[in-house]
């Protein structure tokens, strides 16, 4: 049996018996008598007075523990991003946007319990810029662009540019549908110097491979097309 279970249990035979005598009685037996029972009351309120403080420092660490967790839910915060999945090679071009998609999760946290899991998806022919390490909020992500024609439009635009200043190439819908460059860029508080056709590439090239086309662009010299077209706008001045 639990040793705090007999001391409890011989406390309260102890206070059925001899604890409930008033003083007065007590003081009338023999001195012998007295002495032992007096030794006996200290003895007995020590063994009280020990399971009281072990209670006491139970309830501390609870109340520890539970201000910890209340500490703990105050910064909940989303961890980091895990590695991005492997593309599925299989050709499924159902999910998002048409293309392969790659996936990844991060985990918001307290301790060690998992309370949210996001999820985080990309086509698998997106271009990683560098990117924030840390995820430091839900809405944060990493910088990703999602066609390589985009860095291609950016590099090509800058270059042709004249003068200096900012450049940005704006991606326009290749359309007659859609507004000239001309427009598209005015409707971002810009002026259009340039449009462009960025192709998708043709020839996907080997690793080593040479002597053969893979990309191609073609260059307008006009803002005016509204037709397909123009896929991008060189627009300077935002
Ligand atoms: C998210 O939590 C699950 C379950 O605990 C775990 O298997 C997974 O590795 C975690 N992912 C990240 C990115 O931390
Ligand atoms: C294609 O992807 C979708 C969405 O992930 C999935 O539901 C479907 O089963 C996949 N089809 C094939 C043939 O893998």
């Amino acid at each position: 049996m639990n040793w705090k279970i007999v001391a409890v249990l011989l406390f309260l035979v102890w206070e059925d018996t001899v604890g409930q005598k008033p003083l007065a009685e007590i003081r009338s037996w023999t001195c012998y008598e007295n002495d032992y029972q007096v030794l006996q009351r200290v003895s007995m309120l020590e063994v009280r007075q020990a399971l009281l403080e072990e209670t006491v420092a139970e309830q501390k660490a609870e109340i520890n523990a539970l201000s910890q967790q209340i500490a703990d839910m105050q910064q909940m915060t989303w961890g980091s991003w895990g590695e991005w999945g492997q593309c599925d090679f299989s050709c499924n071009r159902s999910v998002t946007e048409g293309v392969r998609v790659q996936t990844r999760f991060r985990n918001m946290t307290v301790g060690s319990v998992v309370l949210q899991t996001e999820t985080d998806q990309r086509p698998c022919n997106a271009v990683q810029f560098a990117g924030c390490d840390r995820s430091s909020s839900a809405d944060d992500n990493y910088a990703t662009a999602f066609s390589f024609t985009d860095e291609i439009a950016q590099a090509t635009c800058t270059a042709i540019r004249p003068e200096g200043g900012y450049v940005r190439a704006v991606r326009r819908t290749c359309s007659k549908q859609a507004v000239s460059c001309e427009d598209l860029c005015k409707s971002l508080s810009a002026t259009c110097f340039n449009a462009l056709h960025v192709y998708q590439p043709e020839n996907v090239l080997g690793h080593a491979e040479t002597g053969r086309a893979g990309l191609k662009t073609y260059r307008y010299n006009s803002c005016l097309g509204s037709f397909c077209g123009p896929n991008f706008c060189c627009c300077d001045g935002i």
